[in-house]
């Protein structure tokens, strides 16, 4: 039986792979880290069986705590952090006790005990691409610069930064992934996809930042994880892997997507106030995943992911509901 420490696995990306793990490893249990923040939920783990899956609520900048897990595991694979942008800008102080703090603190246990450990990091920490309109053609890869825009950003990139010497100075047996934008089932109702969705299930308009030609490159959270595990299995000590399914759309096409498939008119959303630094656009070439590694994604239809979140959302409205206007009361504030 293999033990890993999943870190963050109330939240969005790390439920997914902590469901995903007991379906499809079935010599693998997990203890999930979480510190249920206001992103992180109990019920996201409710139906999964006791024997293979405990969670611990508490923070990872927890020394003791952290000491103690660690002590007991073979592997951790870390997600927890403060993860939105939006927040970061507003207040920034738990996105650098979280991200920075928090990875040093599993560094530093993870290095006592000699116990591999994933960073699972973002595309943000290189910066923003200019638009394919201007005529680029250029995409993100492990040799690409960091160069991050926003606080959230920023830490993620400190983050890294540490597991890298980690790494070097103490032979941490360490790797590192970075993601660009995941959508599915259980993704907290700030972000763009679900923010939509429950918009207009709830009778609201959907809101777009600026003029909507910001592009994301979206990857569906099940193909996240299976890579996520390929690096955990396969992957080279010391090294970065980018994670990404070419999916690169302006928000402005993926709001018109969803408006289209929830029957909604092509013009019934809002034009909010931008986002402070908003990041042009984002996309991985994930060359190195692919051919060292043999992933692929799977879900390469979006409009189909995108359908299935859409009645993930309607089948589990009591997911979403308690804490819909409250989250749009927050984002009011600030014009968006
Ligand atoms: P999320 O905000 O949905 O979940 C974060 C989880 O971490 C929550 O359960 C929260 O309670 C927990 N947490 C926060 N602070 C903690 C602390 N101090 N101690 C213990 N637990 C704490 O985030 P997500 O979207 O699932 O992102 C997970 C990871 O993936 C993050 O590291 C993020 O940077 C990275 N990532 C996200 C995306 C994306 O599109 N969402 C893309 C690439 C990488
Ligand atoms: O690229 C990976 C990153 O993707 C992760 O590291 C972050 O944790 C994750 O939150 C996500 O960051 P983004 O800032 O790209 O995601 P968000 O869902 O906040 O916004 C996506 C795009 O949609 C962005 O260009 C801002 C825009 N937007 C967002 C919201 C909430 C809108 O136009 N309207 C909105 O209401």
């Amino acid at each position: 039986m293999m033990h890993l420490l999943v870190t963050g696995g109330a939240g969005f990306i790390g439920a997914n792979f902590v469901h995903d793990i007991v379906r499809e490893h079935p010599t693998t249990d997990v203890t999930v880290l979480d510190k249920l923040t206001y992103a992180g939920n109990r019920a996201n783990l409710a139906d999964l069986p006791a024997e293979r899956v405990r969670l611990v609520v508490g923070d990872i900048t927890d020394a003791g705590l952290v000491d103690r897990l660690v002590s007991q595991t073979d592997a951790v694979v870390h997600y927890a952090a403060e993860s939105h942008n939006d927040r970061s800008l507003y207040n920034p102080d738990p996105f650098v006790q979280t991200n920075i703090v928090g990875t040093y603190t599993l560094l530093q246990a993870c290095h006592k005990y000699n116990v591999r450990f994933h960073q699972i990091s973002t595309d943000e920490v290189y910066g923003d691409l200019p638009l394919r309109s201007t005529g680029s053609t250029a995409m993100f890869t492990s040799d690409s610069r960091y160069n991050p825009s926003s606080p959230y950003a920023a830490t993620k990139a400190s983050a890294d930064m540490l597991v890298r010497a980690w790494v070097r100075s103490f032979g941490l047996r360490a790797t590192i992934s970075n993601c660009s934008n995941n959508y599915g089932p259980y993704q907290y109702v700030e972000k763009f996809i679900p923010r939509q969705i429950t918009n207009i299930l709830s009778g609201r308009r959907p809101k777009l930042y600026g003029r909507g030609m910001n592009v994301r490159d979206w990857i569906h959270v099940s193909d996240h994880s299976r890579a996520v595990w390929e690096i955990l299995m396969h992957g080279e000590i010391g090294q970065t892997y980018l994670i990404g399914a070419n999916g690169e759309r302006s928000n402005r096409d993926v709001l018109a997507l969803i408006l289209k498939l929830m029957g909604r008119p092509a013009d019934a959303f809002d034009w909010v106030a931008d986002r402070a630094g908003h990041d042009r656009r984002y996309a991985i070439d994930a060359t190195k995943l692919r051919n060292e590694l043999g992933w692929q994604p799977e879900v390469t239809d979006f409009e189909a992911g995108l359908q299935q979140t859409i009645d993930w959302y309607r089948a589990h409205e009591s997911w979403w509901r308690p804490v819909k206007a409250q989250v749009e009361a927050g984002y009011r504030v600030h014009g968006q």
